[in-house]
């Protein structure tokens, strides 16, 4: 049995930093003490990116001893508000950093491959061709349970605001949330999906479970704030009375359980 917590989506910045009346960092404190409280074990946390607001040194500083309070070890993903230096140089202690954070790894047996989505442009995702080539090349038919994840949606999600973006005050067209080459994703991930057990994101700020092509993917709610993701929904609405929470995923030779776990506000995370 192998158990872990996926959280996303922290945005810590400095400690006062709100969004629509929440601060993010006492909002992350009590997520922390909630996985530390958990009355077993789990074998990892993940973390699928937007660990901090701004990419900033000052915002790695004061997230970094907070989440060295987890019991249990943490992997991340490279989001479009961080700084894929910092994250690897503050967070995960690779002294050279590469140009795109990936990485693998085994636990108890599954094969972990965690992709850096991030478009070093602006906060819209893609995969280089690249990485492409090395996710054909680990997504064979035969192997070991296998568990992909990454920070943008690689699959769309009904809702036209994530999967074809939407305008700013200002008019603007922002960009998607979905991954831009997710058909290449898809098709690169298609031989192995009788052992992939879940590709597992963040970014939408929302939980979501989708079912596509006998793949599932799982989306972890925000531990800030969550966003409204509707059908026919045209722009991302906050839904500050919506609680913080994180997913709880186990998974057992075929069968994978997500349960997502809220936790109620601390009273010091109104603004
Ligand atoms: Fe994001």
């Amino acid at each position: 049995m192998l158990r872990f917590v996926h959280i996303s989506d922290s945005h810590i910045s400095t400690p006062d930093f709100a969004h629509y009346g929440h601060r993010s960092y006492p909002n992350f404190e009590a997520v922390v003490s909630a996985i530390n409280a958990l009355p077993f074990k789990i074998d990892f946390v993940l973390h699928t990116g937007d660990v901090v607001e701004n990419g900033a040194a000052e915002e790695y500083a004061l997230a970094k001893p907070l989440l060295a309070q987890l019991r249990f070890p943490i992997y991340y993903a490279n989001g479009n508000h961080d700084n894929s230096d910092l994250l690897q140089r503050e967070l995960i202690g690779i002294h050279t950093p590469n140009e795109r954070y990936d990485c693998t790894f085994s636990i108890k047996g599954v094969q972990i491959a965690i992709l850096d989505s991030s478009n070093r442009r602006d906060h819209t995702g893609i995969l280089t061709e690249s990485q492409l080539e090395a996710l054909r090349s680990l997504c064979t038919s035969e192997g070991v349970p296998l568990i992909i994840a990454l920070h943008h949606p690689p699959v769309p999600l009904d809702t036209p605001w994530l999967d074809s973006g939407w305008c700013d005050s200002n008019g603007e067209l922002c960009g998607t949330m979905l991954l831009e080459n997710w058909q290449a994703f898809q098709s690169a991930i298609a031989p192995a999906r009788a052992r992939l057990r879940g590709v597992f994101f963040g970014h939408i700020h929302h939980a979501c479970q989708v079912w596509n092509n006998g793949i599932l993917y799982c989306a972890a709610p925000s531990t800030f704030g969550q966003l409204a993701s509707y059908p026919e929904q045209r722009a991302p609405q906050p839904t500050p009375e919506q609680p913080i929470a994180f997913n709880l995923v186990s998974i057992d030779g075929e069968q994978v359980i997500v349960r997502q776990v809220a936790i109620p506000r601390p009273a010091t995370s109104a603004a």
